[in-house]
């Protein structure tokens, strides 16, 4: 077993440092921030992940996974991750500087043949520019890709059952000695150069976001047309070419990852000389879905004195705490600035949510966000918002508007009971005027009827 180290004790930090013990590695988590070190000290983490304080619990107490400012720990160790952020800059660019500081701070404790590990989400070229660096060479340090595919919400199951484990190096013997720190795992693992590693991170997160937000364009061309998206989704994702995750439309992508990873892309592809119109394309349409929500709801409300809209969900997908890039706060901002009165409510993000928009009356209870409401915008599908009682919801509201901006509602139902229901391209759903939606077609005979809906 290893001894390593982890700089970074944020989501993916803490991760890797708590799933690497588990593995059975010492690993020393090295935080800079005091209070964030306090904190894990006394057993209390900074973020919510399922599956991981239970982890960071067990090996602080059998001493696998220890806690620390100090840089000097980095010389009992073979490896070092860096998991430190790398932000977006105002041009879009990645911001690489803390990872170089890391660097500089582990560099005067390494022993020679230290690996350096990045985790961080860097731009290509940023591992061989450390490599190249004259106190790495000097030191003997090696430098490895190693990306993360941690997905907020599942992130500890993630590292313990990934889909594969990429290791980037220029020499055959670092890769193998990363890959041995991998051996209880069943997956592939796949080494390639460093460049390659860095880029793959990047183009991974950029084609997921670019499939959301294809979808969303046909979402569009859905609700034009008459058809439905979300059975367009299922049929396209039967195909096993195309595979059915990640073609869901609404509001589109938020959370810290594929806004930042995006830009950053298109901003290598920049600095490289290349031309990268799908990357624009993608963030426009992704902006675009927010902009029209918010011209739905404020057409809907614009003849209202004093309109009320509620929001429901202001995490950036369900089952987090992370309001980074979040739909529901984009347009709750842009409803406040034209004036409408905003109601959010969200099960477990309103604590983060009130540090970046604390003008919006925040409630405990999604009833009372929609008593007296003139719409409703469905923003995160939180489980408990599909399960409301809707007739309730229905009496209490002033208004009949719902956007269900996740087509997570059943708007048929709702359109029965009187709300004028809007989605993003299930147009059979939608009911303009407050009428019954239009019927489901019959299925031939053969064909089961809930292929149709
Ligand atoms: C994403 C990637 O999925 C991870 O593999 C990656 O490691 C991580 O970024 C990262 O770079 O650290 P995450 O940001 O946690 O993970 O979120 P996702 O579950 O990928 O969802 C991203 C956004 O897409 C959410 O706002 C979600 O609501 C939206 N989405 C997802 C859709 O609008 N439609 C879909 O069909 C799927």
């Amino acid at each position: 077993m290893a001894q390593l180290a982890v700089v970074g004790a944020g989501y993916v930090g803490l991760v890797t440092a708590a799933c690497l013990s588990e593995f059975g590695h010492r690993v020393t988590c090295i935080e800079v921030d005091e209070r964030r070190l306090i904190g894990l000290g006394a057993g209390d983490l900074p973020i919510h992940e399922p599956g991981l304080a239970e982890l960071v619990w067990e090996h602080a107490r059998d001493g696998r996974l220890q806690f620390t400012g100090d840089y000097t720990r980095i010389a009992g160790t073979e490896f070092v991750f860096i998991a430190v952020p790398t932000p977006s800059r105002e041009d879009g660019s990645a911001d690489t500087s803390y990872v170089l500081q890391a660097v500089h701070s582990l560099i005067t404790h390494a022993r020679p043949g230290l690996v350096i590990v990045i985790k961080s989400t860097v731009p290509v070229g940023t591992g061989d520019g450390i490599a190249g660096l004259a106190p790495v060479l000097d030191a003997g340090l090696e430098v490895v890709s190693n990306p993360e595919f941690l997905r907020q919400g599942t992130a500890v199951h993630d590292f313990l059952e990934p889909d594969r484990v990429v290791i980037g190096a220029s020499s055959p013997e670092a890769a193998a000695r990363v890959a041995r720190l991998y051996a209880s795992l069943d997956a592939p693992i796949v080494a390639v150069d460093r460049r390659s590693a860095e880029l793959a991170k990047y183009t991974a997160n950029a084609l997921l976001a670019t499939r959301i937000s294809f979808m969303n364009e046909i979402s569009h061309i859905a609700t034009a047309v008459d058809a439905d998206v979300d059975v367009v989704a299922r049929i396209v994702g039967m195909d096993r070419r195309i595979g059915p995750a990640f073609l869901r439309a609404g509001l589109g992508w938020g959370g810290s990852c594929f806004p930042k990873d995006v830009l950053a892309l298109s901003s290598v592809a920049a600095s490289n000389g290349c031309r990268a119109p799908i990357l624009k394309a993608v963030y426009e349409i992704n902006e675009l879905q927010r902009e029209h929500a918010a011209e739905l709801l404020l057409d809907a409300v614009r003849a209202i004195q004093d309109p009320i809209v509620a929001v429901l969900g202001l995490a950036f997908k369900p089952n987090t705490d992370d309001v980074r890039g979040s739909p529901g706060l984009g347009i709750a901002q842009r409803l406040l600035k034209e004036g409408v009165t905003v109601r959010v409510h969200d099960p477990f993000a309103f604590v983060n949510a009130s540090r970046v928009l604390p003008d919006v009356d925040y409630r405990l209870d999604p009833y009372s966000a929609l008593d007296g409401a003139d719409a409703l915008l469905l923003a995160t599908e939180w489980e408990e918002y599909a399960a409301l009682d809707w007739v309730l919801v229905r009496e209490t509201m002033r208004g009949k508007t719902v956007l269900d901006g996740r087509n997570a509602l059943n708007g048929v139902l709702l359109a029965e009971l009187g709300f004028r229901y809007r989605s993003f391209g299930r147009a059979g759903q939608n009911n303009e005027n407050g009428t019954a939606p239009h019927e489901h077609p019959i299925a031939p005979p053969g064909v089961s009827e809930a292929s149709l809906r």
